[in-house]
């Protein structure tokens, strides 16, 4: 009879604990996975009144860099000379920025190729050979709207969703 209460006692500590262990997990795998509400509701406001053409600002948008880039003439120019079909992911510097504010290129700062942070925002920079972003990790060139044309990357920086809420200010998300 003893001993039965012993088995008994062990298999209820072992079954709390289980449990114990579940609980802990939970709130990892939530916090990796956010869900689409959150995602949603997580958004980012940039001051972009400061960057003076031909500069550009970090940002953090949902935890991933976000580069704002106001272009000088010459970087709109040599982004709408480029033939778009000779592209490896055709799109037009006007399909990926706003009507009306076509100097202003606001993309993740995420190479598309294996996620490095490309190289070509901060002063200084090496900017690659089409003058946009050098991804140093496997030399990957982006052009000065952002899109990929030399290098492993399959396709153009991420461009986020955002909208101008006034001259100076961009929210993304
Ligand atoms: Fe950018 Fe590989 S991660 S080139």
């Amino acid at each position: 009879d003893g001993i039965r209460r012993r088995d008994f006692i062990d298999i209820a500590a072992v079954s709390a604990a289980g449990v114990g262990g579940l609980a802990v997990l939970y709130p990892l795998i939530s916090q990796m996975a956010p869900s689409k509400d959150v995602l949603a509701a997580s958004t980012t406001e940039v001051d972009v009144s400061a960057i003076q053409p031909g500069q550009a600002i970090k940002a953090v948008f949902r935890k991933q860099p976000l580069f704002v880039r106001r272009l000088t003439p010459a970087e709109v120019q040599a982004a709408n000379a480029t033939p778009v079909g000779a592209l490896r992911d055709p799109q037009t510097l006007a399909e990926r920025t706003e009507e009306g504010h076509e100097d202003m290129l606001v993309t993740m700062g995420v190479c598309t190729h294996l996620g490095c942070v490309p190289l070509g925002a901060a002063e200084g920079e090496v900017k690659g050979e089409f003058g946009g972003y050098f991804c140093p990790c496997h030399g990957s060139h982006y052009d000065t709207a952002g899109r990929i044309r030399k290098g492993p990357a399959p396709t153009n920086l991420e461009v986020p969703e955002y909208t101008f809420t006034s001259d100076t200010t961009i929210q993304v998300g």
